[in-house]
């Protein structure tokens, strides 16, 4: 029997496969943030496609805290309404559905507003410097976490993942690359991982204790002086002290650096990250084939497997994969008579 299509559970979040959809920018919000058409189809194909776990791409809980003007928002009342809906078209189609709460801190591309990071250091020469952010700075961003999983519960997620990946404001208060504070978050890897600490505790103060929290992490960042999974391990193991239910482990985008990919590249990083702490691990990175997803969960190197750019091209790729590993998947019904 595979393992990629036997069931998961996670807090109260009971998923009947281990195919994540990895969260993916869109780029297709209006300009204040709320949710458009483009969403309401994207992301119930893949539900009707058999991925049982959708993660929403990057959602600012600050204006300034979105990667472009395209991205979803969380910061308004406003932008519940677009992503209730959402929820309920995947709710519809059997998936389940996280949130993917995010701030882009120095890699905000938001004109109409100062970006903010730990430290005045540009990511590159493309981008503008950031303003370092004072402590009050800090407590506004961590309070509109808070509001964001506040107003991801009313939307009726059944999981927040926090974005602690790819270079965005929480990996700068992480990354010694780019946190060269003196204060209390800045330093020992401790202070750097007092901004998230601060976010997940802040968060759990609104989201329900029976639904899961996950966290998305780069764990190695390519670059001398930079973290390696080493550093990122011992960040997890304070993450999941506060109370962090799965780690979806990615990699990279911190500071500018060549990134050697192949099928697989990040899969060695979360094994790594699986064998140090006792909560559910994603991974992923170029996973196309059923078999190879297979292989690294029964090997133990991922609980579950997160696709990306496979799921973009091939909404139906589960249904595929089930053929492939001889599992029968029920289908919507419309669909029944499409059987491989
Ligand atoms: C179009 C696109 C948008 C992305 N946006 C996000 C995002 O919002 N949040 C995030 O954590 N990663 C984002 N990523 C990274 C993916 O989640 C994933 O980690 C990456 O594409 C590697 O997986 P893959 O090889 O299966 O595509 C994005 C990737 C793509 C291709």
């Amino acid at each position: 029997m595979s393992k990629l299509f036997n069931g998961i559970k996670i807090k109260n979040l009971e998923l009947k496969n281990r195919i994540v959809m990895a969260p993916m920018c869109m780029n297709s919000s209006d300009k204040e943030g709320h949710a458009t058409e483009w969403h309401f189809i994207h992301y119930p194909t893949r539900a009707i496609g058999g991925t049982d776990f959708i993660i929403v791409e990057a959602t600012g809980v600050e204006n300034r805290g979105r990667i472009s003007s395209g991205d979803l928002g969380i910061w308004m009342d406003s932008h519940v309404e677009g992503l209730k809906k959402i929820v309920d078209l995947c709710h519809e189609q059997g998936a389940k559905v996280a949130l993917q709460l995010g701030h882009a801190g120095r890699k905000s591309t938001i004109i109409e507003e100062d970006s903010i990071a730990p430290s005045a250091i540009a990511f590159d020469e493309n981008y503008r410097v950031p303003k370092e952010m004072t402590k009050e700075d800090i407590n506004t961003v961590i309070t509109a976490f808070k509001e964001g999983a506040k107003k991801a519960l009313e939307a009726g997620f059944d999981s927040i993942e926090i974005h602690g990946a790819h270079g965005y404001l929480i990996n700068e208060f992480i990354s010694p690359l780019c946190n060269k504070r003196t204060d209390e978050y800045g330093g020992s890897l401790e202070n750097r991982a007092r901004f998230l600490i601060e976010v997940i505790r802040a968060v759990k103060e609104v989201w329900p204790e029976d639904k899961a929290l996950l966290l998305r992490l780069s764990a190695e960042e390519f670059a001398e002086g930079g973290h390696h999974v080493e550093e990122t391990i011992e960040v997890v193991k304070l993450a999941v002290k506060e109370g962090i239910d799965a780690v979806d482990v990615s990699t990279g985008a911190v500071v500018p650096a060549n990134i050697n990919v192949f099928p697989g590249y990040q899969i060695s990083y979360a094994e790594k990250i699986k064998a140090a702490v006792d909560v559910p691990v994603i991974g992923g990175g170029l996973i196309s084939s059923p078999l190879m997803a297979e292989e690294i969960i029964q090997n133990h190197r991922a609980d579950m497997v997160f696709l990306g750019r496979e799921l973009l091209r091939n909404p139906y790729w589960p249904l595929k994969a089930a053929k492939d590993l001889r599992e029968e998947l029920t289908y919507p019904h419309q669909y029944d008579r499409a059987k491989y």
